[in-house]
């Protein structure tokens, strides 16, 4: 984890007061919902692109607009559809023209609050992200921003929303500054967990209390998905916002051979630059945060992700290989797969058919009230007519 990201996931862990949120500058409308600080959420709002409700509104049409793609039929919201909690159902990602890609559709709600950006973590900000996707050649397939850039500026609704909003014609980073505005509106908390944790003891049933109980304990998840003892709001998350190989990397036949030549050749400390090449060039998705820092201890580790709303978006793991929380449970018993760089803390967990079920319904108590609201197509009304 980068120094700011540690930095910010600090803050974010012990910053627990909620107050509401104050309207500085007259800069937003947004409100913060109750399980998320008002400060926390404006924290993670870069100062040089603030949120304010007609960028997020320009996101949002961007967001849904199929113009992005190179054919014009795919939108970010393809993959990322508010009904399936902002992803999309499937194992992996399907792109232009049918096309595969190798990794499943992350939700993109609390996105804003990750400590980088994708499986992996390697982008840094929503803003570097937004413009990855235009140029995949398995998600929107076009061939350059510029080529995007110039689908746009031929839309005259555009040209003056972007006019409007930044004073500015059209560019690839403004482009990515609305996007990334409107999908710090996608915030998702107010779940029976969250009512749980600000007093209300009804608000789970006695079957999710029971699972939390063994979430913390006998299960041992808040080993990577954070719970304070102190303060049940401290990581709105469950995530340590760290990188860990859980051994789903193992489902790619390629990770092990190139695993062990990596690890050998890193010998636990920062690969060569050239076999780090060589593992990008044989794109190899799953050896995961390795990608970015050619560490041999990231080799096959991916983050470990947020589990609000995981009721909604299935199926799971990067490479979306299992298809229930019941097989979540199911991998984690088994200690996750067996692999040279597999976590030391994971270890098999013996839990009954009973105790099983009381840990899936913990996980479903995570579900938030906002997220069922945005599935309501509310946030796909009105799309831009060109
Ligand atoms: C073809 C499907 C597809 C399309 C289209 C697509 N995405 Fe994604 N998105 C994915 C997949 C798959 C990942 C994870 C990829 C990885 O980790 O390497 C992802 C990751 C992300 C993430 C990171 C979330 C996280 O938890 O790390 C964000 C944010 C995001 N997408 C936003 C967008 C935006 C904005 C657009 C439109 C400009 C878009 N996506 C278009 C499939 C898609
Ligand atoms: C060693 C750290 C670690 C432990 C312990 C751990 N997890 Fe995870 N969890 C992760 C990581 C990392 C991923 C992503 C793995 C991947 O996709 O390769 C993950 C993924 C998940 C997912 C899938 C989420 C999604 O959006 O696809 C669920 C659900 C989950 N974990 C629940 C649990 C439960 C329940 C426990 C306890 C039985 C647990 N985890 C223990 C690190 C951990």
């Amino acid at each position: 984890m980068s120094r700011r990201s540690k930095l910010k996931f600090m803050a974010l862990a012990i910053t627990v007061a909620a107050v509401s949120m104050a309207r500085a500058n007259g800069e937003t409308e947004f409100s913060s919902p109750d399980g998320i600080p008002a400060e926390v959420w404006r924290y993670f709002v870069p100062r040089d692109n603030p949120v304010t409700p007609a960028k997020v509104e320009l996101g949002r049409l961007l967001f849904f607009d199929k113009k992005l793609s190179v054919d014009g039929s795919v939108s970010c919201a393809s993959c990322h559809d508010p009904k399936l909690a902002f992803t999309d159902g499937k194992p992996v990602a399907e792109g232009v023209a049918g096309r595969l890609g190798k990794r499943n559709s992350p939700t993109l709600l609390n996105s804003m609050f990750n400590a980088g950006q994708f499986w992996d973590g390697r982008a840094e900000s929503l803003e570097a992200q937004a413009i990855q996707p235009l140029i995949n050649p398995d998600e929107m397939g076009n061939k350059s921003h510029d080529q995007v850039v110039g689908r746009l500026r031929a839309i005259p609704q555009y040209a003056a929303r972007f006019k409007k909003v930044f004073g500015s014609e059209i560019t690839i980073d403004l482009v990515a500054k609305a996007v990334a505005s409107f999908e710090r509106t996608l915030v998702s908390a107010n779940s029976p967990f969250d009512r749980f944790a600000g007093g209300d003891l009804d608000a789970m049933s006695e079957e999710a209390r029971r699972g939390f109980a063994l979430f913390r304990g006998k299960a041992r998840c808040t080993v990577c998905h954070s719970v304070s003892q102190f303060s049940l709001q401290a990581f709105p998350f469950m995530t340590d916002q760290m990188f860990h190989n859980t051994g789903v990397a193992v489902n790619d036949r390629s990770f092990e051979p190139l695993a062990g030549l990596l690890s050998r050749a890193g010998k636990n400390v920062t690969a060569p630059e050239e076999m780090i090449s060589i593992a990008r060039r044989e794109g190899s998705a799953s050896l995961g945060r390795f990608l970015s820092t050619g560490d041999s201890l990231d080799i096959g580790a991916f983050r470990t992700p947020s589990l609000r709303d995981v009721e909604l978006t299935a199926p799971y793991f990067h490479d979306g290989s299992a298809k229930t929380l019941a097989d979540v449970v199911k991998f984690y018993m088994k200690g996750g797969k067996n692999n040279l760089n597999r976590d030391w803390e994971l270890q098999s967990l013996t839990l009954t058919e009973t105790e099983q079920q009381e840990l899936i319904e913990f996980l479903k108590s995570l579900t938030s009230d906002n997220t069922r609201r945005m599935a309501a197509a509310e946030y796909a009304r009105a799309t831009l007519r060109h």
